[in-house]
Formats: structure tokens, sequence, C-alpha cells
């Protein structure tokens, strides 16, 4: 059973297919961007890059926006995840919480599905904090700073894939797509 992925980061892809296949689905790569608006909500760029692929593609596809949000930065950089790790990265986010007590940080994971008249959004958090410095070798972006609540003080980059899907925010979301799926029937797939 396959559905497009409209990503252009293969550890997202990764990620996904490793929780999606024990629901018998396979993403493969959508051939177009994904089209991102700016909001200060998830959901909304997911949906809205949902709905501009789908009507390009005309096959069901999902589309993912993700981002890290830190609590005494008042949600910062949510959102902007993508664009604060291009410019400021790990070390850019350790520098802001130099001076603050509270390191409690979550990632929020909105999972968008478009296909047939279905329109369906799946949420996934992961609750921690932030690291007082980078640990591990795993993950991508903020990974090696985010320290997930119930992981024994590790980071997501000092956790094996499969433990870090079973706990965080991108497993969650799509784990929650693939039992709507699983519940729902095949006609969510590629014809
Ligand atoms: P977007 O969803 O493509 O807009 O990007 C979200 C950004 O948030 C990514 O580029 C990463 O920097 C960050 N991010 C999202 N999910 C994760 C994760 O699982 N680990 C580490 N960083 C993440």
């Amino acid at each position: 059973m396959e559905i497009y992925f409209a990503t252009g980061n293969l550890h997202k892809l990764a990620e996904a297919n490793s929780i999606l296949s024990e629901f018998g689905v396979l993403l493969k790569p959508a051939p177009s961007q994904k089209i991102e608006i700016q909001s200060d909500s998830l959901e909304e760029i997911a949906r809205y890059a949902a709905e501009a692929a789908y009507r390009s593609l005309g096959s069901p596809l999902v589309v993912e926006d993700s981002g890290l949000f830190v609590e005494s930065l008042n949600g910062f950089p949510g959102p902007y995840s993508s664009y604060v790790y291009k410019t400021i990265g790990c070390g850019g986010i350790l520098r802001l919480l130099e001076d603050k007590c509270n390191r409690a940080a979550r990632f929020e994971c909105v999972v968008v599905y478009a296909g047939g008249d279905s329109l369906r959004s799946f949420v996934g958090v992961a609750n921690g904090s932030i690291a007082e410095s980078p640990r591990g070798s795993g993950g991508f972006g903020f990974d090696p700073i985010f320290v997930c609540e119930g992981c024994g003080g590790r980071t997501f980059s000092e956790l094996r894939p499969s433990e870090k899907s079973a706990v965080s925010h991108r497993g969650r979301a799509f784990r929650a797509l693939g039992e709507w799926i699983s519940r729902s029937g095949r006609e969510h797939t590629l014809k």
C-alpha cells in the first residue's frame, strides 16, 4: 500500500516509513516540492501544503510539519524551526537559554493526509527539555539538544532510531495516521 509523502527531508521519510511499515504502508517521495506558507500554526502550514500538493498530484498523499517549542522562549522557534536551525542551529538555542532556569521544551508534529474527500490531521507531541550541551550522533536537526521525557536523560541523538520513534512527536503522529488507515481500509492508497 503506497502513499506519497511531500517532503525533501530524507530523515523524516525514513522515520515515517519505519513507523508506517508496521501498518503495511510505504511512503514514496512526492515528485513535487512542499509549498510552505508562513503561519504560527503547524496545522495551518501542513493543511495548506497538503491541499496544494493534492491539487497538483491528484493522488493520496501526506504532508508533515514539525517544530521545537521552548517554554522559556515563549514557544520559539516553533513553526520557524527549520529556518532557525539553518541560521543559529543547536548552538544558538543553547546560547538563548544560557541565563534561563526553565529548560522545558516540546516537539510537535502535524501530519495531514489528503486524498479522495478526506483531509485529516494527526498530531503528535514529545515533551522534554533542552540539554546543557549537545550529545549523541544520531538523528537530525535539534536531536542532539532535546532530552525526551522518559528516556533516562538521553537526547534524541543518543537513542536508537526505533527508540526515538517509540516516543517522538513524529512517531506518535504517524502511528495515529497508520491506525486510521488500518481502520478505514485500503481506499487511501496510490492508484
Ligand atoms: P519543517 O517541518 O520541515 O518545517 O522543519 C521543522 C524543523 O524542526 C526541522 O528542520 C528540524 O530543524 C526541526 N525538527 C523537526 N522534527 C525534528 C526531530 O525529530 N528532530 C530534530 N529536529 C526536528
